[in-house]
């Protein structure tokens, strides 16, 4: 199993190019479902949730075909030829269950594994269920299985999200695409995921408004056509690198990086003292002020702080002057990361959703364990400050969502490799 090793190792200078997004990809895929013509994407982000989708979408009967070194994916659903989606893949990652909608909007039948908890949370699916029964699905759960199916077909109706959750929308909008009339979607997520998933959606024939907006509107057709859609870049890949310089000093540019997908966020970096410019090609971060200042930090979503962002700048505050308090009101358990951080030194005390900083001077490396995917990046990025070694295990977990760590910091002068033990 690979581990990680980082060393602190002085001010990071130089770019990083930021990839297209895992959750925009996870969902964009599934689209293929919807038509029998091929739709390509591009600025694919080449991670392992991305082949365990590819390979579940196999398991239906569609051709999926990479290229670019597996940055453009050809998708092709010409037949479906299977309507199940394995407990053996699905357990692997939550977002398989983002098929359901599509799987049924075509086929009117699907059946589909709960995906179960996950480390930080329980994360039930039950929106989903209730909001495709909303558009007249009929469930039946059955030995761990969602049996799913549409006599007559889906048709359209307004539903009202009792709160908000991004794979619901995402779930409920491709459904309704094919469904028979207009669909309403009320308190609708309006994540810049939410919206690439629209703009290919449309350019496939969809008729969709208020993407972005908290309600969405979808007129729906007969049928949909292929199209090449390139993949937004991702929100939480970039934010990630922006705490590379705000953590370890200097200036970095992020290629391709985007204020308008990361408003709030960077508004917190810029009150913890952290300076955040738009270039040419992306955005540039630099810190070269000593000590960053303390901020509290609120969890919400989209255009809020966003969660998946939560415990990389849980790492910056460890080492801010003064003290931080951190609110995570989206996932019940996602501050597995604080006792990793505390293994370095940090001063962390955890009570419910709120966790609270109180900065230290600095880090010091040690042996931590990755229980997530952000959680484990939290841990490169305090590595990168810290006096001494820091080596994280159970790096699997990172691959999920970040491509290629080690070379884009070790070209900004990060003291990063990798190593692999056949034991
Ligand atoms: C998406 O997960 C992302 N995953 C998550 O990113 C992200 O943290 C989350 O949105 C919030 O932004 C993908 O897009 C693949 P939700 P999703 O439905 O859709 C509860 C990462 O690190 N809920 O918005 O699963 C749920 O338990 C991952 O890349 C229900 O109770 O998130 C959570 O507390 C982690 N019932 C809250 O709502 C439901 O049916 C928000 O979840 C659905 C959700």
């Amino acid at each position: 199993m690979d581990s990680i090793i980082v060393k602190g190792n002085g001010p990071l200078n130089g770019q990083i190019p930021i990839a297209g997004a895992k959750n925009a990809c996870l969902t964009l895929m599934p689209v293929t479902l919807l038509t029998e013509e091929p739709v390509v994407l591009t600025n694919v982000p080449r991670l392992t949730d991305i082949t365990t989708m590819s390979d579940l979408l196999r398991s239906f009967g569609a051709e999926v075909t990479a290229a670019l070194d597996g940055q453009e994916l050809t998708l092709h659903s010409g037949a479906i030829t299977n309507h199940t989606a394995e407990y053996e893949i699905v357990r692997k990652f939550r977002a398989s269950f983002f098929v359901l909608g599509p799987m049924l909007a075509r086929e009117g039948q699907a059946v589909v594994s709960l995906p179960g908890g996950c480390a930080i949370g329980a994360r039930p699916v039950d929106l989903h269920l209730k909001g495709l029964e909303a558009l007249g699905a009929v469930m039946e759960l059955r030995d761990g299985y969602v049996h799913a199916t549409a006599p007559g077909g889906l048709h359209g109706g307004t539903h009202e999200f009792p709160f908000v959750s991004v794979g619901a929308t995402e779930n409920l909008l491709m459904a309704a695409t094919l469904a028979k009339g207009t669909t309403v979607l009320k308190n609708a997520a309006r994540e810049p995921e939410v919206v690439d998933l629209a703009k290919c959606l449309s350019a496939m024939g969809a008729q969709i408004d208020g993407a972005g907006t908290s309600t969405i509107t979808i007129q729906g057709v007969a049928r949909l056509h292929g199209t090449t859609h390139p993949v937004v870049v991702d929100r939480i890949e970039l934010g990630t690198y922006m705490l590379a310089p705000a953590i370890a000093g200097g200036s970095v540019e992020l290629l391709g990086g985007r204020l308008d997908l990361v408003r709030a966020f960077a508004e917190k970096l810029q009150v913890a003292g952290i300076s955040v410019a738009e270039t040419h090609n992306g955005l540039l971060v630099s810190q070269n002020n000593g000590r960053v200042r303390a901020v509290d930090v609120k969890t919400e979503p989209h255009p809020g702080f966003p969660t998946d962002l939560q415990a990389q700048m849980m790492a910056l505050l460890c080492t801010a002057d003064g003290v931080s308090v951190l609110e995570e009101t989206i996932f019940e358990n996602r501050f597995m990361h604080a006792p990793e951080l505390a293994r370095m030194g940090a001063d962390i005390e955890v009570h419910g959703g709120h966790a609270t900083v109180t900065g230290v001077e600095k880090l010091r490396g040690a042996p931590v364990m990755a229980t997530d995917l952000r959680a484990s990046v939290s841990l490169i990025l305090a590595g990168l400050a810290a006096e001494g070694e820091t080596v994280l295990s159970r790096v699997y977990h990172l691959d999920r969502g970040y491509e290629r760590v080690e070379e884009k910091l070790s070209a900004c002068g990060a003291s990063i490799q990798r190593v692999t033990d056949d034991g």
